[in-house]
């Protein structure tokens, strides 16, 4: 894989040119705008803030991390000029090969470099940011990873759920309904126990993507990525909660929500572009113990309008799930499924099928909306035929504007799972959505005389882009090379293919 821990990967990241070193940026708003504006800047770099005003110098913040098909490659120890199918092929494979490997527990590790506990707990010592100016508060856990067991078997969960700031040694936690932690929570508030949780702020970016995507139900996320790095994850068991940890990680801080002890959380910029799900009351976590190299970085993934970092990354892996879900769950001729990033990779998504039978797009239909992948949060789910090339969502708007006609290619499910987050429903009525499914494919009955498609299929389309590319990329590249200088040069390189990949650019 190339790295342990977040440091290392920083390393490995930093050859390759994509990290951005900046010093003096302050916590209350430039932090949080500066953020906003690489999440949105294509192929944007990594940005490691240090030496942020009124903290110690070494005290650091990572953003931007796995923000481009390439460090997501280099993240999953993949060749990085990999091709977004393969990439997802590949994921799958790492995936699907049931090679979850267990965690190894070990005695010690970086982690316990500096133990805080009982009054020594201060969170106030990290550089936390106000990432949105309207957010209700700090959020310290934007990049986290929330560890939680279930009680009633050795099921550990690993949940990226935020965590804000209320003061030195409490810690508001926002779970959506439906989610895991929310499960386990749950049961232990049933048996009026305390709820132990240790939240990672700073993991290796593969564990902290493993806690953002669904993995299969009961598989805990330590076990799927010891599978993908082919070697048991190094975990040590927190002293409180006994819970397992990251013996790398950079900040982990660990204790106990109970039922009724909750305090007002949010507003946050959420992933749906909005600050929708308002303040309300939610579970307050005692921290009662910190533990934290020297010279912590914490992992900072805040929220922007779509798309931004993680729905750049969780594009192919949602994809590669959802193409997986349809799979299993029986659909035949799946050739290719979306999750696009605008949507949130939630709220628009398309699949391609090879039609087989009447009534099969719409069985297509159905299933992508509801299966695991595809069931929280979606709205329109969109079936096209196998012609249409679902990584480019014109070639999907196309066929939806030409293949389907409202009158017999629509279908609502109702009371679909949903949750405070989703922006289009009235307040009091948050929990349940509708989902609309586009049929878009040519109707079944006729579909032999539908008229022939202009334009070439797309595997022709991927060799004319590999062979004849270079024209393309050539003048993005003298364009930007020249524009800063004087009057710009749209000419072609010289000879074909100078110039030729904008990917082995480092230099940006
Ligand atoms: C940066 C980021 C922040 C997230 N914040 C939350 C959150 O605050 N609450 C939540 O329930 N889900 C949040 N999610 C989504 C969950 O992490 C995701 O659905 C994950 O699969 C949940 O794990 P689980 O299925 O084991 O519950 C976030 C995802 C990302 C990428």
């Amino acid at each position: 894989m190339g790295y342990r821990d977040l440091r290392e990967w920083i390393d490995l990241v930093r050859a390759t040119g994509e990290v951005r070193d900046v010093t003096g940026i302050g916590w209350e708003h430039d932090i949080g705008r500066v953020t906003e504006m690489v999440h949105h800047a294509p192929d944007g770099p990594a940005v490691l803030f240090d030496e942020v005003p009124g903290f110690p110098k070494g005290y650091r913040i990572l953003v931007n991390a796995v923000a481009t098909q390439r460090r997501l490659a280099l993240t999953l120890g993949l060749p990085q000029d990999i091709e977004r199918r393969e990439l997802m092929d590949r994921f799958l494979e790492l995936t699907e090969s049931g090679m979850a490997i267990p965690p190894r527990v070990v005695k010690d590790g970086p982690v316990f470099e500096n133990v805080l506990r009982g009054d020594q707990v201060d969170l106030m010592r990290f550089p936390t940011p106000l990432w949105h100016p309207d957010d209700g508060g700090r959020y310290i856990g934007t990049g986290c990873v929330d560890v939680m067991k279930d009680p009633d078997s050795d099921w550990v969960n690993c949940g990226t759920y935020r965590v804000m700031l209320h003061d030195k040694s409490r810690v508001g936690l926002y779970i959506s309904p439906g989610k895991h932690g929310i499960q386990f929570r749950d049961k232990y508030y049933a048996r009026n126990e305390p709820c132990p949780v240790a939240i990672v702020l700073g993991s290796d970016p593969l564990m902290f993507l493993a806690s953002t995507v669904e993995v299969p139900q009961g598989v805990s996320e330590y076990d799927w990525v010891g599978g993908i790095k082919g070697e048991p994850y190094e975990v040590v068991k927190a002293p409180i909660t006994g819970l397992p940890i990251p013996a790398n990680a950079e900040i982990v801080i660990e204790g106990y929500i109970r039922k009724g002890h909750e305090a007002p959380e949010g507003p946050f910029g959420e992933w749906t572009g909005y600050y929708a799900s308002g303040q309300r009351a939610e579970p307050v976590m005692d921290v009662q113990a910190i533990y934290h190299r020297n010279d912590p970085i914490m992992l900072g993934v805040p929220p922007q309008k779509p798309p931004w970092e993680p729905h750049k990354y969780r594009e192919y892996l949602r994809s590669a799930l959802l193409l997986r879900d349809m799979k299993n769950a029986g659909v035949p001729g799946v050739v290719d499924a979306m999750c696009y990033a605008i949507g949130g990779t939630r709220l628009i998504v398309a699949v391609s099928i090879e039609q087989r039978y009447a009534g099969h797009a719409r069985q297509a239909g159905h299933i992508a909306a509801m299966c695991r992948a595809g069931a929280y949060l979606g709205r329109y789910t969109i079936v096209v035929d196998e012609d249409i090339d679902v990584s480019d969502i014109n070639d999907v708007l196309w066929a939806m504007a030409t293949r389907s006609d409202p009158e017999r290619s629509l279908d609502i499910i109702h009371r679909a799972w949903s949750g405070p987050l989703d922006p289009a429903i009235h307040p009091s009525q948050k929990g349940h959505n509708s989902r609309l499914i586009i049929d878009a494919c040519k109707p079944w009955e006729w579909r032999d005389q539908f008229p022939k498609s202009i334009g070439p299929d797309i595997k022709t389309k991927q060799e004319t882009r590999r062979e004849f590319g270079w024209i393309l990329d050539g003048l993005q590249r003298e364009a930007q090379a020249v524009a800063p200088a004087g009057p710009r040069d749209h000419r072609a390189p010289a000879r074909p293919g100078a110039g030729k990949r904008l990917d082995d650019d480092h230099s940006m």
